[in-house]
């Protein structure tokens, strides 16, 4: 069962084998800019959370999201190749977002890329809308679409979490 008991901070033993899943599933045909090294520093990164969910084995999945003072910015999210579509992704995502809220945080930003349909329909899902196309976004190769979510509504007597 998919639980956000097993989500937890990551350690730094995580960092290459998140490094990975970051090659393989999002950063593909780009380069790899989130080298285990990169990974390890957004783990000590005081104001970053790396967020994990583990079941034993190898990672399920992971999400990095960085905390202003105003937008958290999604840096990566991805999940298991085995274990997508079982609501892994969305329980990451949650507690990322929870976690802002609880910062009162107002609003998470990220970017896919334009090609990434899976990933744009799942942010959809989950209460994205699409903001912009940045042309060029990724070393000039490819387009992004950068899409954002509101985490609180004014409801006109005070904002409550969307
Ligand atoms: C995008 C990703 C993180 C989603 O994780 P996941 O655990 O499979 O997602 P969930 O099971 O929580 O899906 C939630 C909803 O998103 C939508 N969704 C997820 N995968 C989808 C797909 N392949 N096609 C269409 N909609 C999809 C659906 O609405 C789904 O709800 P449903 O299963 O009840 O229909 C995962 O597919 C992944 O790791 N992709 C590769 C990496 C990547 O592209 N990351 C995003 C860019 S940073």
């Amino acid at each position: 069962m998919i639980t956000d008991h097993n989500i937890a901070l990551a350690r730094s033993t995580d960092a290459s084998a998140i490094s990975a899943m970051s090659r393989d599933y999002i950063e593909r045909g780009l380069g790899w800019d989130w080298t285990p090294t990169r990974v390890l520093r957004s783990i000590r990164d005081r104001s970053t959370n790396v967020a994990v969910m583990r079941d034993g084995g190898p990672l399920l999945g992971f999400g990095i999201m960085k905390y202003g003072d105003d937008t958290a910015h999604l840096h990566l999210l991805a999940v298991h190749r085995s274990m997508r579509r079982k609501g892994v992704g969305t329980a990451l995502l949650l507690w990322l977002e929870q976690t802002a809220r609880a910062a009162a945080i107002e609003r998470v930003r990220l970017e896919a890329r334009a090609s990434n349909d899976l990933a744009r329909a799942f942010y959809r899902s989950r209460g994205y809308h699409e903001t912009e196309r940045l042309s060029g976004y990724y070393r000039g190769a490819e387009d992004a679409v950068r899409l954002e979510k509101l985490l609180w509504t004014d409801t006109g007597t005070g904002l409550v979490p969307e």
